[in-house]
């Protein structure tokens, strides 16, 4: 089973950014905890990370043949982008949206997710694990994507 995770725009800041709201792991070091668990599922994992909304529509077009669902934290653009949106949904592979911080909790502005109506399932609020749970989550529903919630 291979998977695609996509770091959206400013995640290459983690660590130094908001580290209250983000808490201090690198994106590198959250990358080697997924790998690790990808290894103990039996996953392999391809990584893209971009601050740039064409390039991630364009790797979404990229890498649809080669991976079997989407593992992403689209940050800024789950409040901003319809067309993040309409890639995700015209691709047609199974997506788990992640979020290190919980967006329903924070300012109005972050509440709504384009993202989230073409999703799988949504984890926030659990820092680093909110990829792993993700992760996991993904994996399970690709195993047996007919299984009850
Ligand atoms: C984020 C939450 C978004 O609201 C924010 O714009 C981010 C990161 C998170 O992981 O908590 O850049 O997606």
């Amino acid at each position: 089973m291979r998977i695609a995770v996509i770091h959206g725009p400013n995640l290459r800041l983690l660590g130094q950014r908001e580290p209250g709201v983000y808490g201090h792991k690198t994106l590198d070091e959250i990358d080697s905890a997924l790998k690790t668990l990808a290894g103990e599922l039996g996953v392999e994992l391809e990584v893209f990370q971009s601050n740039h909304e064409g390039e991630i529509l364009d790797y979404l077009e990229e890498v649809q043949s080669r991976v079997e669902g989407i593992l992403i934290n689209p940050a800024g653009l789950t409040h901003t982008s319809v067309s993040l949106r309409d890639g995700l949904a015209g691709i047609g592979l199974p997506v788990v949206e992640v979020h290190l911080s919980n967006p329903a909790a924070r300012e109005p502005f972050r509440h709504r997710s384009f993202v989230s109506p073409v999703a799988a399932g949504t984890v926030a609020g659990f820092g680093e694990n909110s990829y792993l749970f993700g992760l996991r989550g993904l994996w399970a529903h690709l195993k047996n994507p007919k299984s009850e919630p």
